[in-house]
């Protein structure tokens, strides 16, 4: 396996900053995975799509880029038992089950990274998480070194967040995600968000899950800044969650604040209008901001740095509080 030493990650992370590692390695399965952890047992870090990761400084031991590819399926009543290798991107991932008219993953089209970072915040999107469609992933404990099965309990899966995120956090490096998928007739979401809406506008009135996926794709477009034009990770931070006690007091000052219900005492609310009512969307500090279409995505419009985004992020973090006495945490791993 070649080591390169003294390796720029530019290219290699959606924020772009110019950041180097001291050795960086690909992996193509797990024996290559091994080797690589036998050489560097405690300073490696695994590397998918780099689309969640804001590196503050230059990375001072191995970046191991997962390169473990394989997609396979069986049919089993209605469904489609499908997985995938964790180097696999998430999108072409997500076109081939299309492709092939498995339901289950359309309203999570479009969102970057690898499929072995994905069950690591249980991504989601449009009314969608991964754990409603999970089975099962195979993990590799880093420190026996032994492959480990981990079903839907065992992942613990939350908002944007897992066992992975918690008492598991650094010590696997996922391998493979299975999946459950419908076949026809799929039960379709289009509920959230702008997704009836568009379909509406098209005049499709019998939607198929590639007509969501179409919907969801063109409504990312719209919002969200592409990280090959401007830096960023998506979401910075993770929309608050708070006890419902808490919102008439809140409604009573800000009438016109967005919130969704959780169904169990708490309500969630969009930091995107938080930070927007704090007067960041749009703002440029330097070389990073705060998009001018989404006050939730902070930006890198080159030249800058993980630290600037850092003391940006802390800047809106406070201001959040303070206005409104809501504390608001990153989603994006700071390293
Ligand atoms: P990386 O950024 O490479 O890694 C993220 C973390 O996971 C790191 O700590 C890394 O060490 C760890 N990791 C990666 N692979 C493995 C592995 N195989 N085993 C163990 N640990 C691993 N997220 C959403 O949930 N919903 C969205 O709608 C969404 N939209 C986005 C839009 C944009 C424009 C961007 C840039 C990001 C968006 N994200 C979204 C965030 C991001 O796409 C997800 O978090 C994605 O799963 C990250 O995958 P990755 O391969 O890039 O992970
Ligand atoms: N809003 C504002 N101003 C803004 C941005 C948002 O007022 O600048 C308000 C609007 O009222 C809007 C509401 O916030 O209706 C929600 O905004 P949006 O639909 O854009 O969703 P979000 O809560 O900002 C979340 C996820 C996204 C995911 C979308 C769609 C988190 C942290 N983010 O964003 O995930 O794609 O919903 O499901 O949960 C990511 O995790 O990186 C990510 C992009």
């Amino acid at each position: 396996m070649l080591i390169t030493k003294n390796k720029s990650l530019q290219s290699l992370h959606t924020f772009g900053f110019q950041v180097s590692a001291n050795a960086f390695a690909e992996f193509e399965d797990v024996d290559d995975l091994k080797e690589l952890l036998n050489l560097y047992p405690s300073n490696h870090f695994i590397l998918g799509g780099g689309s969640n990761i804001c590196f503050t400084k230059d990375f001072d031991g191995l970046v191991a880029l997962n390169k473990i590819k394989g997609r396979h399926f069986e049919l089993k009543g209605n469904h489609a038992i499908v997985k995938g290798g964790a180097g696999e991107n998430w999108h072409e991932f997500v076109l081939w089950t299309l492709d092939n008219n498995w339901g289950g993953l359309e309203n999570m089209s479009l969102i970057p990274g690898t499929l072995g970072a994905a069950p690591i915040q249980n991504i989601g999107a449009y009314g969608v998480e991964l754990k409603d469609v999970f089975v099962e992933l195979s993990a590799l404990n880093k420190e026996t070194l032994e492959v480990e099965v981990f079903d839907k309990e065992q992942c613990a899966f939350g908002y944007r967040d897992s066992y992975f995120k918690n008492e598991g956090k650094n010590k696997y490096v996922i391998l493979d995600v299975t999946f459950k998928l419908s076949l026809p007739s799929h039960q379709l979401n289009t509920t959230y968000g702008a997704i009836q809406t568009v379909l509406d506008q098209k005049q499709i009135a019998n939607p198929r899950i590639q007509d969501v996926s179409h919907a969801v794709i063109e409504i990312r477009q719209s919002k969200l800044p592409d990280p090959a034009v401007i830096g960023n990770a998506g979401s910075f931070f993770k929309n608050p969650v708070i006890d419902e006690n808490l919102l008439d007091s809140l409604f009573e000052k800000y009438p016109a604040m967005p919130y969704y219900r959780q169904g169990d005492g708490t309500v969630k609310i969009p930091a995107g209008w938080l930070i927007e009512q704090c007067g960041w969307k749009g703002k440029r500090i330097g070389s990073v901001g705060c998009h001018k279409d989404q006050a939730l995505v902070l930006v890198h419009f080159g030249g800058g740095s993980g630290s600037e985004i850092l003391k940006l992020a802390e800047d809106i973090q406070a201001s959040v509080l303070e206005k409104f006495g809501i504390a608001i945490h990153p989603e994006v791993n700071v390293l």
